[in-house]
């Protein structure tokens, strides 16, 4: 049960801590607490958890009397997730354990919501984890999944002050992810695109009562700049051009050269990928620097990301 992704590796970790932090917006998620009806006193399961994310983010609207269960497949963030839930679930029932999405060990029936965020996209076969995660639910309970589609993300450039690409280089950029997205499937590392095929996963599963949202985060820079991440783009935008970051910089490389390869793209087409960004890099980092010293750089943007739930039918409901 070793999954391809070793999510406490340093390079995948920080989607995990630091993209955490500004993922979701506090008035969404009160929003979806709302809309997902949650109660005090619910017994919630929380799988492929990473480091418990959605424990410490919706913990306040059922943890009195309720009780969470976070499962991951790797050890090592279990150990971690187990630390940083003193923080934030002091004599409160929290647990976690390694366990494997595909066969969950729980009863049938046990709880009244079961969530995941960002595991189904990584796996072979959803909808074997998603029937699992309606055998645990009791009758009447709620699956909850976040899932983007990132394939459209990578294609979404928003808007930005800087010069757009040409539909020659725009059009290089499609078939790079077109064929990273097909690769990612051939190899086995899941369907990136799955957000929005969540209501059809769940309907095939069984579920009722379909519903799904979008996250509505945004992220623009306007002057002065001085929202976290605004500053957090601005750092990163240093770090590019200092080149701090070629450690990442390559193991990403080598990880879309590999996607692109199985997904049936060309050695070729890489090269011009690559030089492109490289050229897009040289040509505008600098200048969008100079553009916020000056207060003059604008840039808007939002992404695919979707939260999807249902209802086990209460006439699934088995007699042991
Ligand atoms: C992108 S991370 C998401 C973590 C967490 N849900 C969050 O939003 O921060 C995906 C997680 O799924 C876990 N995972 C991958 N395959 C799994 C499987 N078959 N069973 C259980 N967990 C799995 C990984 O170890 C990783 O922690």
């Amino acid at each position: 049960m070793k999954d391809k992704i070793e999510w406490s590796d340093k390079n995948w970790k920080k989607f995990i801590v630091e993209q955490r932090k500004r993922m979701w917006l506090p008035d969404t998620i009160e929003k979806l607490a709302k809309w997902l009806d949650l109660k005090q006193g619910m017994k919630v399961a929380d799988i492929g958890c990473g480091l418990g994310y959605l424990g410490w983010t919706y913990w306040k609207y059922f943890g009195k009397n309720g009780s969470y269960i976070g499962v991951d497949i790797s050890e090592k963030l279990i150990k971690e997730a187990k630390e940083l839930s003193d923080d934030w679930a002091k004599n409160c029932k929290v647990e976690f354990k390694r366990g494997d999405s595909y066969n969950l060990n729980f009863e049938d029936n046990s709880f009244d919501l079961v969530m995941c965020q960002t595991l189904l996209l990584h796996l072979d076969k959803p909808e074997i984890a998603i029937e699992e995660m309606k055998r645990i639910l009791k009758p009447a309970g709620t699956i909850f999944c976040m899932e983007p589609d990132n394939y459209s993300n990578n294609l979404l450039a928003g808007f930005s002050s800087m010069k757009e690409l040409t539909l020659d280089e725009q059009l290089i950029n499609h078939k790079i992810h077109y064929y990273k997205f097909k690769g990612k499937k051939k190899l086995n590392k899941g369907d990136h695109t799955i957000g929005n095929k969540l209501p059809m996963l769940f309907h095939q599963a069984g579920f009722t009562n379909i519903d799904i949202r979008k996250n509505d985060i945004v992220r623009f820079m306007t002057p002065p700049y001085e929202m976290d991440f605004q500053k957090r783009f601005v750092k990163d935008i240093k770090k590019i051009v200092n080149k701090e970051n070629n450690d990442e910089e390559e193991f990403w490389r080598k990880s879309i050269r590999k996607d692109v390869l199985a997904g049936g793209g060309s050695k070729y087409l890489l090269r011009k990928y690559f030089s492109l960004v490289e050229k897009r890099n040289e040509a505008n980092l600098q200048k969008t620097l100079n553009l916020i010293e000056q207060k003059q750089y604008f840039s808007c943007r939002s992404t695919n990301f979707y939260a999807a739930k249902a209802t086990k039918n209460g006439n699934d409901f088995k007699c042991p």
